[in-house]
């Protein structure tokens, strides 16, 4: 019998979601709009034009849903906070039913024993801040810290562990410069500022939690990083590949761990870049407690002289399974979490996100039998394990996601949920999955399996 893998103790066994994925409620309660109502509105930019406004109505069915986590024995919960409920402007005036409900949310975990981790920004920006700007400009960075200060002051005597924004390159990336998330835009130079504007956003937020809660407090920053392969051996691939590390990866490790830019990044945007002042990258390095860090798959690319500026693209080579949305590559997160303790040497790392779409179906028994991706979270922990054997600081592991819910610009059609949501009933159901997480966090590790064919769940 294979030999079962336990964790280190007190590890911390999580879900993760997002606000504008989940809660619904778009404009109750005094909400602000987000960049993302105002984009999702919009005919043609999601499938089916699908939106949040009701999402999976957590706002409303927050209580039934802490059940639900209650039932999984998480230890803890990552959600993100809409800026925008808080401050329905960005800035101004405090919308306290706003800030009522994460107190709340706050609360109701710690009764059940779960450590809330709230994230304070996760891709829906206040619309008002976009109108003067967005996160290109460096107004919002100020702003974001000022926000920041209002959340810790509220919940910063419960809330010990916090992250302050969710994946700055994809924000960037797909909102600034591919334009399929909002705020739509296809503008190299502000996706650059936006990157830059973010980091600094992410510094004055960690010295505003700290100084504004009255609690010690961890905080951190959630990161997408993927290792990146050259689709061949040959010299301009290779280039390729190292260019589009510095941007997928070293953008915002170097910055915020070594205080540096990446020398060839700085080459390219050079001409591009916004105005920095002489102490922001010493706020951008402000020493935190962790690093997040968001996997799903590694990149692989090559050089394409017909791409404009990078002169790259990505591939997708054959070989390895693939999801509904990328391929599937676990050793990719011992990969990553290895070189992050070897390059930036973090106190702890956590995986803020992990997991996969599945298109699940409900069994004539009503239950839905998982497996892919009871299959790739194994995987996956398992390569995370390894690296913890061999002293990777690895102190906590989330799933993406807790519940079925709003894929951006896919709208309603990836599922990543361990529990399984009839989008038009809103009723809930745990998935194979959940169960099978649910006895990993109970017994604090799992025998692996080769394949999970007919799960006993
Ligand atoms: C990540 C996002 C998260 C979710 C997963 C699938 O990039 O942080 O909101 O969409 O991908």
């Amino acid at each position: 019998m294979t030999e079962k893998l336990t964790f280190p103790p007190g590890f911390l066994w999580g879900t993760a979601t997002s606000s504008y994925q989940i809660e619904g409620a778009w404009n109750e309660d005094g909400k602000g709009p987000s960049i993302w109502d105002t984009f999702a509105h919009k005919p043609g930019k999601t499938f089916h034009g699908q939106n949040g406004d009701q999402a999976v109505d957590h706002y409303h069915r927050w209580k039934e849903d802490i059940r639900l986590m209650k039932h999984l024995g998480l230890k803890s919960y990552r959600f993100s906070i809409a800026w925008s409920r808080i401050l329905p402007e960005g800035v101004g005036p405090v919308n306290t039913p706003g800030l009522d409900f994460y107190d709340r949310l706050v609360d109701e975990l710690l009764a059940n024993g779960i450590e809330p981790l709230p994230t304070l920004f996760h891709y829906d920006l206040p619309q008002a801040l976009q109108e003067n700007g967005g996160f290109a400009s460096r107004t919002t960075a100020n702003q974001f810290a000022d926000y920041a200060k209002i959340v810790a002051n509220k919940l910063g005597d419960r809330v010990s562990t916090w992250l302050t924004i969710n994946e700055p390159i994809v924000f960037a990336a797909n909102g600034h410069l591919i334009g399929d998330h909002a705020p739509g835009f296809s503008d190299i130079q502000a996706a650059i500022a936006v990157v830059f504007f973010q980091l600094l956003g992410h510094g004055l937020a960690v010295q505003a939690i700290r100084s504004s809660a009255s609690r010690p407090v961890s905080v951190g920053i959630a990161l997408n990083l993927s290792p990146v392969y050259p689709a061949t051996p040959a010299e301009e691939d290779c280039k390729a590949a190292a260019l589009f590390d510095s941007l997928q990866n070293r953008s915002t490790l170097d910055p915020i761990f070594k205080r540096s830019f990446p020398a060839d990044l700085l080459e390219l945007v050079s001409l591009l870049l916004p105005p920095m002042a002489d102490d922001d990258l010493k706020i951008i390095s402000e020493p935190i407690e962790f690093l997040g860090v968001n996997y799903y798959s590694r990149t692989v690319v090559r050089h394409d002289p017909a791409v404009p500026f990078v002169e790259l693209a990505e591939v997708h080579p054959q070989g390895n399974p693939y999801s509904m949305m990328f391929e599937i590559f676990p050793s990719g997160i011992y990969e990553i979490v290895k070189r992050i303790q070897r390059d930036y040497n973090p106190p702890k790392i956590v995986i803020t996100e992990n997991g996969i779409p599945v298109a699940d179906e409900m069994d004539l028994d009503c239950k839905i039998r998982d497996v892919r991706r009871i299959q790739y979270l194994q995987d996956h922990l398992t390569q995370v394990h390894k690296a913890i054997g061999e002293g990777a600081p690895v102190s906590g592991y989330f799933v993406w996601s807790l519940m079925d819910n709003f894929e951006w610009a896919f709208g309603y059609r990836m599922r990543f949920g361990l529990i399984f949501v009839d989008f038009d009933t809103q009723e809930r159901l745990t998935k194979a999955s959940g169960e099978w997480y649910r006895q990993v966090i109970s017994q604090n590790g799992f025998i692996p399996r080769i394949n999970y064919t007919d799960p006993d769940f």
